[in-house]
């Protein structure tokens, strides 16, 4: 998957870097979006996402891990307003250049992690697209706990996780990243007190899961 390599020999780890460490790499938000635009499996994974993931007209939807804002522009025009928050201010800034481009008016872009998210206000449904994965990765189950406990602090009536993760018994090798079985997800969404009540599958190692209070 053209995506999956380019992010990791990149500059999309869940550590912060530096500006030159970032200049080095050389990964621009606009390599992200084009790389994202043709890699089938994140359009897959986007569709499903915007297709299944339960959002009202009047909800306030977190995007965590918004990164270029790709799926918080797509969700505006779904619900009364976006929150899209990452940790790479880079990335942010050129997410709210896209949204004045486009003249979508009710996203907001501010920094936040997934253990910080960085809300005050009331919250209907977190999505998190190509992110969650990277806490795992980082950490194992306790950062993916933390994680996910970050967003459940947030008192959503639905999670929308639509990610990287195992859903085969063993991961297809690669020495670049490890991805959380599925079930892990599920188990760390049910033990914080969330339904699975969606699950789409689109490849071994991608799928989005909908979790509901
Ligand atoms: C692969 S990109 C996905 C971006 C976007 N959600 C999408 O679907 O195109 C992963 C994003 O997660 C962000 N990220 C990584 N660790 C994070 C954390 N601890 N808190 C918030 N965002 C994080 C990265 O900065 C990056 O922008």
């Amino acid at each position: 998957m053209i995506l999956e390599t380019l992010i990791l020999q990149h500059i999309l780890f869940a550590v912060p870097m530096t500006n030159t460490e970032r200049d080095y790499h050389g990964y621009t938000p606009m390599d992200y979006d084009a790389d994202s635009e043709a890699d089938e499996v994140y359009q897959r994974c986007l569709s499903s996402l915007l297709t299944h993931a339960p959002i009202g007209r009047d909800d306030t939807v977190v995007d965590i891990g918004t990164g270029t804002g790709i799926v918080a522009l797509e969700l505006a025009s779904k619900c009364d307003h976006v929150l899209g928050r990452d940790i790479y201010d880079e990335w942010l800034q050129y997410a709210r250049e896209k949204a004045e481009r486009r003249s979508i008016e009710n996203v907001s872009f501010d920094h936040g992690s997934f253990r910080e998210p960085n809300i005050e206000e009331s919250v209907n449904v977190v999505v998190a697209s190509y992110a969650l994965y990277m806490a795992y990765d980082e950490g194992s189950e306790d950062e993916l706990r933390t994680a996910i406990d970050g967003l459940v602090a947030l008192n959503p009536r639905c999670i929308v996780v639509a990610d990287k993760m195992r859903f085969g018994p063993t991961q297809t090798p690669n020495d670049y990243e490890t991805l959380p079985p599925m079930g892990t997800v599920a188990n760390l969404l049910a033990g914080a007190g969330f339904t699975l009540t969606d699950i789409e599958i689109i490849t071994e190692s991608v799928g989005v899961l909908i979790a509901t209070r």
